[in-house]
Parts: structure tokens; sequence; C-alpha cells
């Protein structure tokens, strides 16, 4: 994985609209795997300006997205769909029917996940993917685990996680237990990663993924196997490194 050390949060938005941009601008018809979280929101600014000052159009692209809390309907203000659609689609004036998020609402585990699974095939596979670490370690919502997962796959969020994703929530009971995501195996099959962390609460997981063992305990260290795989992290995530 390929380290770009930049100083802080704007860098790093700034740095990965770049890419991602150039990604849009070489493929007008890429398949972009997007995250959500508070990371990712400077890289959809950026890329708002580069669309409304005309660099770019994604008009052509597709999205797919990591994961959905299960019980959440695409209205609900918590629900990754509804973020994506505030945060991005709308300004990038996206047709939604582009755009794809697994469906927290349905309830048959196992249809909604080789519904998803057929979506994402159905579009070739992913160009670029942007990921968002875990404090532990996660990306999309891969926990600590015992093996890596293949495909989408429903998961009981971790006590860790649902610490951390309380903050968009009244209170912690009120965050969602499960939700689906992508698998791992889908995530490391797109063409170019671009990973991103930002904070101090980052650098162990940053560290342990760059630097340490490639071990389902830490979910991002699998990245390390990945052909075009790019971590950008800014000075406070990198504080940790060897
Ligand atoms: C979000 C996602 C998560 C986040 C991660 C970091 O779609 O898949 O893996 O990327 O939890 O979240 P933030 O950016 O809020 O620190």
């Amino acid at each position: 994985m390929k380290l770009i050390r930049v100083t802080d949060y704007e860098e790093m938005s700034r740095k990965a609209a770049e890419i991602i941009a150039e990604q849009v601008k070489e493929k007008p018809e890429s398949c972009l795997g997007l995250a959500t979280g508070e990371t990712p929101v400077g890289t959809y600014r950026e890329l708002v300006h580069y669309r409304n000052e005309g660099k770019i159009s994604f008009e052509r692209v597709h999205t797919v997205n990591l994961d959905e809390y299960c019980g959440l309907s695409a209205d609900d203000r918590q629900s990754y769909r509804y973020y994506m659609k505030t945060n991005f689609f709308d300004a990038i004036g996206i047709d939604p029917a582009r755009t794809f998020l697994p469906d927290g609402m349905n309830t048959d585990v196992e249809a909604e996940c080789s519904r998803y699974d057929r979506v994402i095939e159905g579009l070739g596979g992913i160009d670029l993917q942007l990921l968002g670490i875990g404090r532990n370690g996660h990306i999309g919502f891969n926990e600590p685990a015992s093996y890596f997962s293949k495909g989408t796959h429903c998961v009981t969020l971790t006590e860790s996680t649902i610490e951390a994703n309380k903050r968009y929530f009244a209170s912690a009971e009120e965050v969602p237990r499960k939700a689906y995501t992508m698998g791992i195996g889908t995530i490391m099959a797109a063409k170019k990663i671009l990973l991103l962390a930002s904070g101090r609460e980052k650098a162990d997981a940053v560290r342990a993924s760059l630097q340490g063992e490639v071990t389902p305990e830490m979910p991002a260290s699998i990245l390390q196997f990945h052909r075009d795989a790019v971590l950008i992290a800014d000075e406070e995530a990198c504080s940790k490194l060897n």
C-alpha cells in the first residue's frame, strides 16, 4: 500500500478529490465505490466544486456504497442513503437510478446480499473504491474477525463501532446493531483503492494496517496485498508510524 502523507484533513480531502476526479476524467463511465462517515465529507465537497466549475461530470458514473444500517429506510436521516443524498448525490446532480446502496429495509438477508453482489457484478466491478478506516481497523462494516469475508453480508456491529458512531444518533441505544456491508473480497477486487485517514484516533489502526501483520483481526491490513491501494493520511493519523 502506497502512503501519501499530508498535513491535515483539508489537504487529505483535496488530494483524494484530485485522484477521484482523475479517475472520472480518464473513464467517465467509472463505477465508484463510495464510503460514508466523517472522513470523506471534505472529499465530496471538493468534488462538488470540481463539478460546479465544469471540470468534471458525474453524469455517466455509477456508484456503489460500502454499507447501510439494517432497519433504516432511505429517508431516515441517519441512513447512509440519506447521507449520500445530502453530502454528494444531490449536489452533483447524479440520477438516483445510477446510485446503489444495500437496502437496509430488506429483512431477507440472503436475498439482499446476493442482490447487492449482483448489482456490483452487473456494473462490471468497482473501478475505484474510496474507504475510511474504523478505530478498530474496520473497512466498510467489516469488523475485526477470524476470517476475511467475501461478498455482501450482514454484520453485528462491535461495541467500539457503536461507540464511535453514536455521535450521529440521539443515544448509543439508537445506533442499529446490524448493518449490511460489502465484503472484503469485493473491496479487494476493486481496480484501485483509496483509503483515507485523518486524526489521532486513527493512528493505531493506520500503523497496524500499514506496518503490521495482515490479519482479519485488523481488516484494513488486507490492503497491503492490493496491487493499487493508496493510503492518504494526515500527520495525526501517521503519528504512530515506525
Ligand atoms: C462508512 C464506512 C466506515 C467508515 C469508518 C470511519 O461507509 O464504511 O468503515 O469509513 O467507520 O468512519 P469516520 O470517517 O466517521 O471516522
